[in-house]
């Protein structure tokens, strides 16, 4: 599936951050993880494999990728415990009910802030939030590594998501330097 990622440009989890799903995952044990952003499923499965008692609920809006992820979820096994919902995140969140053990948020880099608040509903104190790629290439640190203007509009949001993430007395967070940056939150 790497392979046919790189191959394709089809944007994967690093395999850094591959390593820390497994090793969050042998820490919490989730049961039930929910996950924005499936692309060809690749993360989704290593959830699955991560956290072999986790039910995995993941939206993807391109249908192409949805097709792709769920007969890439068929082959790993994992379809009984995998569910790919096709759609808008923004759209399929307000209906997701109940709570998650981790939410993982890995789809429109300049909506993170949308995501996390549409998911907030489905957190408690034990809820770990995962938030990929938040360096998005160093742009929001320093503006000199941002190449064209619709990278701007994003940096500044992601920059802003830090911010909050950081400074909302509710949540714990730490921003790590795995892959192209990786933020942990918790509820306090
Ligand atoms: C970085 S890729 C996800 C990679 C995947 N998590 C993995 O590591 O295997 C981001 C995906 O989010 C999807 N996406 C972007 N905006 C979205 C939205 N508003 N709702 C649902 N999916 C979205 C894109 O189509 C893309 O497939």
């Amino acid at each position: 599936m790497r392979e046919f990622a790189e191959r394709t440009l089809v944007p994967i989890i690093t395999r850094d951050m591959e390593r820390l799903i497994y090793t969050l995952c042998g820490i919490k044990k989730p049961r039930r993880i929910l996950e924005i952003g499936t692309a060809i499923g690749y993360s989704a499965i290593c959830y699955g494999f991560a956290a072999p008692e986790a039910e995995i609920t993941t939206i993807e809006v391109r249908e192409r990728s949805v097709y792709k992820a769920r007969a890439n979820i068929e082959e790993a096994g994992l379809k009984d415990r995998i569910n790919v919902i096709h759609g808008k995140a923004e759209e399929i969140l307000p209906d997701i009910e109940g709570y998650f053990d981790i939410i993982f948020i890995d789809a429109a880099k300049g909506q993170y802030r949308k995501f996390f608040d549409l998911c907030e509903k489905n957190m408690t104190h034990d809820t770990l939030i995962i938030s990929d790629n938040v360096l998005y290439k160093g742009m929001p640190c320093d503006d000199s590594f941002i190449d064209e203007r619709r990278n701007k509009t994003i940096s500044r949001r992601m920059k802003d998501y830090l911010s909050f993430l950081s400074e909302d007395p509710r949540f714990e967070t730490s921003l790590l330097a795995i892959g192209d940056g990786v933020a942990l939150s918790y509820f306090k």
